[in-house]
């Protein structure tokens, strides 16, 4: 079955087309970085705005780098939550309009399912059951994944997602926007061992995270280092960078490596736009091969918000035989506990593409 995904979750207009879940013939992404740079962050209004404007065509330009004609498509995947109301519902009118003009099935898909199960766009896919570690600009959560629409929240963060604490610690830090990207890059020349900021680890047995107080050591730091109080640290920007990063990373390995043990698990995955960094994949690498974990990540592209995921989690539930209802709205908060439930698959044979592939 090809499936068309689209994500206006956020600040980013994408579209992917995917065949039977796993095999990624297009994947185009209109980033809005440029348009909300000079906020220092994403504006609502204007990110609603821009995904009207590229919508149509992002998605003429993924069914075209597929190779594909728009009525080759067998199914329509649409994020419907969670995610900014006016973005979403961009996303949303236009796959409900081009669904019924192609005569084709619609899935209301929950980003955050569309995150996990990024990692079947890859060549190698871990086996069920797993750990996932979702770590976005929205969310940081851990789950158990039993197989396809089963997961089980094991962890979340109780205030900021920590891509979040990336972008807000880099405005403190006058670096600009998105964070993440610019963060690591200065933390490359840093010493992460120079400031000891603090880790919230919780309780002994608590999966979940806090950023927030990281965020506002950090800006507490900077507010004594503008005054010249911790000079006789040393700390350059790079240090305060390379040991804000460090203290993230070393709380997400850290519970990650927890979750997998406590569920005996033997493969983690870790996928949204924050598991692109690279010292995060090293260090959550050399963790779990202390345990024997296997660790999956997809690539770049497929980790940051992307049509692809989108289609490859609407699949299995257009496979499932469930459809977006005609009236269905967007859900600015959607739990993956509220997902509805993935019915068995009826047998392939009846969904087989029309087309050999
Ligand atoms: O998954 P995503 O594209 O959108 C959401 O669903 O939120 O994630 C965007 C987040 C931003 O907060 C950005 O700063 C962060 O991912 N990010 C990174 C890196 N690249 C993107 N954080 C740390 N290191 C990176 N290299
Ligand atoms: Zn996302």
């Amino acid at each position: 079955m090809i499936v068309l995904g689209i994500d206006t979750s956020c600040d980013d207009t994408s579209a992917g087309v995917v065949a039977h879940g796993t095999r990624v013939f297009s994947n185009v992404v209109h980033s809005q970085v440029t348009l909300h740079h000079p906020h220092g962050g994403v504006v609502p209004e204007l990110a609603s705005r821009e995904h009207i404007r590229n919508i149509m065509p992002v998605v003429e330009e993924a069914v075209t780098r597929a190779g594909l004609r728009i009525d080759d498509l067998e199914g329509i995947a649409v994020t419907v939550g969670p995610g900014l109301v006016g973005s979403l519902l961009v996303g949303l009118y236009y796959a409900k309009g081009l669904a019924y003009a192609l005569g084709i099935p619609l899935a209301a898909v929950n980003h955050l399912e569309g995150h996990i199960l990024s990692i079947f766009l890859e060549e190698e896919v871990p086996a069920f059951p797993f750990v996932a570690l979702t770590v976005s600009g929205g969310h940081t959560s851990l789950y158990h994944v039993k197989g396809y629409g089963q997961y089980i929240q094991m962890g979340q963060t109780l205030d900021d997602a920590a891509g979040e604490a990336f972008d807000k610690v880099a405005k403190i830090l006058g670096l600009g926007y998105p964070g993440g990207v610019v963060i690591e890059h200065r933390a490359q020349e840093g010493d992460e061992a120079k400031i000891p900021f603090p880790r919230a680890w919780l309780s002994d047995f608590s999966l979940d995270f806090s950023f927030s107080g990281l965020k506002t050591a950090v800006a507490l730091y900077i507010k004594k280092w503008h005054k010249g109080g911790v000079e006789n640290t040393g700390a350059v920007l790079a240090d305060i960078a390379a040991s804000f990063q460090e203290a993230v990373i070393d709380v997400l390995v850290h519970k990650a490596m927890k979750a997998t043990a406590q569920v005996g698990a033997l493969a983690l995955v870790m996928a949204g736009g924050v598991a692109c960094n690279q010292r995060l994949r090293t260090r959550l690498r050399e963790e779990a091969h202390k345990d024997k974990v296997r660790v999956y990540y997809p690539r770049p592209e497929y980790c940051t918000d992307n049509g692809a995921m989108i289609a490859a989690a609407g699949f299995h539930r257009l496979l499932a035989g469930e459809r977006a209802a005609p009236s269905g709205d967007v859900k600015s908060k959607y739990l993956i506990s509220d997902l509805p439930p993935l019915g068995a698959p009826p047998s392939y044979a009846a969904h087989a593409s029309k087309r050999k592939i």
